[in-house]
């Protein structure tokens, strides 16, 4: 992922419980969630290791990096984020999005309508069914229309992994062969999602995606979290295990998803 160094702290995102911040990064726009953010320094790894995986699907997400802050940008601008995250940040690593231009909230099927990725929507859901984001189905925030590109985007992976910033291997552990429950197919966001699920085998494309991850690149993904943000040996390998067990089954929500999707008519 790469690593860009925050130049000056441009202003606050008013909605968001990670309490995010517009940042300038040599000359591109991050929206940045700190360490010190109130949901917990762990929303950072969630939001690191999702997106890594999002891009080897091929997932449409804002290009994730590694914010740098150094002491200068604190001397300058720590006070003004202090004040919006409610702590005082430290100079290291936070991470961040590059910022899309003219993206909004998906409020009309018509938006969905004019998406040139619109076949992207079965895999949206798959995905967020694997790595357990319960945080879509309703929260309009975290999916946007990206109007430049006329493309959807999804966002914030902050609640992922079941239990979003509160994971550990203990946790994780207990979690290991839980049966799959599906997300709310008439929430704000899904159920607009819903239509677009449609004709003969929609999760083909991302189910031949997915069975393409070996254990090896999940691992690779999770042991380059950066070390200040403090997950431990044990649990990456918790989470490892959880992610590489529910990929391998991920086959097992489908029979829970077709009664739910009217508009899928067969196969997978
Ligand atoms: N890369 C981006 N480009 C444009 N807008 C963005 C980007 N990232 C975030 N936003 C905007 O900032 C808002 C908050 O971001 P995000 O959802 O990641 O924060 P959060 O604190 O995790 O939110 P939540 O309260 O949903 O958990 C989004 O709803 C969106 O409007
Ligand atoms: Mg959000």
């Amino acid at each position: 992922m790469q690593i860009v160094t925050a130049n000056r702290a441009i202003g606050e995102i008013r909605n968001g419980c990670t309490k995010p911040y517009n940042v300038l990064c040599g000359g591109e726009t991050f929206v940045v969630k700190f360490m010190q953010n109130p949901e917990g320094v762990r929303v950072l790894a969630n939001e690191f290791i999702c997106s890594k995986l999002a891009e080897m699907l091929q997932l449409p997400i804002p290009t994730p990096a590694i914010i740098e802050v150094r002491q200068t940008f604190i001397e300058d601008h720590g006070n003004e984020v202090a004040n919006h995250v409610g702590e005082s940040i430290t100079a290291g690593n936070h991470f961040g999005t590059k910022r899309l231009k003219k993206a909004y909230q998906v409020t009309s099927a018509e938006m969905l309508h004019m998406a040139k990725n619109i076949h992207v929507v079965p895999e949206i859901l798959l995905f967020d069914h694997w790595i357990h984001n319960s945080d879509r189905d309703r929260n309009g925030g975290n999916l946007l229309f990206d109007a430049v590109r006329m493309e959807v985007v999804i966002i914030d992976h902050t609640h992922a992994f079941d239990l979003g910033p509160l994971w550990n291997a203990t946790q994780l552990k207990q979690r290991l062969n839980d049966q799959f429950s599906i997300f709310d197919t008439s929430g704000y966001v899904y159920k607009k999602l819903v239509p677009y699920i449609r004709g003969n085998r929609p999760f083909h494309s991302i189910l031949d995606k997915m069975s393409r991850l070996t254990r090896d690149d999940l691992w690779n993904i999770i042991k380059s979290v950066p070390e200040e943000w403090n997950v431990s040996e044990e649990d990456k390998i918790a989470l490892h295990s959880y992610l590489w067990n529910r990929l391998n089954r991920i086959e097992q929500v489908l029979p829970l998803l077709k009664p739910v999707l009217p508009y899928w008519k067969g196969g997978t």
